[in-house]
């Protein structure tokens, strides 16, 4: 069984993304198997970010390597709150208080006003100087609501209004989520690469 260490803790992404590659003779190590701390998140695009903290995980491992970089971007907005997404209020922020400044800052526009977008990039590198990462990216379009719904998923997950669905993020289900998301869509398109390379 080939091994890749994933660059994240949440057992949610690392059960999901095993499930993908179970059949691959893949099995997918999660960072706390080394111990690995999170890097800092630097860069000013998703891709640096990701490819940083594969570069990170891959060095202190010495496996091969996935991670993902994530956040929300609102026309409005200018764009913001992009890389900063997991920081919009302040450093140490909370889901709370993230989704309480985007509400602020959004006051008073009109729904047609109010259109996002998820971003998520997801890259592999087969080592730690790996010149030329795998990158699968996802987008997931959506508009900003005016007060929180639902009580699944996580970040702004309450405020996203998914069109298709008539409902916010964090009232579908996981698996739901998975089928339509920026990540869902990110992973299944570096999967196919990973395929690619195994032929
Ligand atoms: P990171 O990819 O772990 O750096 O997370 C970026 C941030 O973007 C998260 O902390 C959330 O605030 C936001 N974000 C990314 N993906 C999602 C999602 O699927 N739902 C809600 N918020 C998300």
């Amino acid at each position: 069984m080939k091994k890749i260490l994933l660059a994240s803790n949440n057992p949610g992404k690392v059960r999901e993304i095993q499930a993908m590659l179970i059949n691959d003779g893949i099995e997918i190590v999660p960072q706390s198997a080394f111990q690995i701390p999170d890097v800092e998140e630097v860069g000013l695009t998703f891709v640096e970010n990701a490819i940083l903290k594969a570069q990170h995980a891959s060095k202190l491992s010495g496996l091969p390597a996935i991670a993902d970089d994530s956040g929300l971007e609102v026309d409005a907005l200018g764009g913001a709150p992009g890389v900063f997404s997991a920081r919009y209020a302040g450093v140490g922020a909370n889901d709370t208080a993230n989704n309480a400044k985007l509400l602020r800052d959004l006051e008073g526009i009109p729904d047609a006003g109010r259109t996002a977008r998820f971003r998520c990039v997801m890259v592999f590198l087969r080592h730690k100087q790996d010149p030329s990462p795998l990158i699968g990216q996802g987008v997931w379009e959506g508009i900003i609501l005016h007060e929180p719904r639902g009580v699944q998923g996580f970040g702004y997950d309450p405020l996203f209004l998914v069109p298709e669905k008539g409902c916010a993020s964090a009232e579908l289900s996981p698996e739901e989520k998975n089928q339509l998301s920026h990540r869902g869509k990110a992973l299944r398109e570096l999967v196919a690469q990973l395929r690619g390379l195994a032929e």
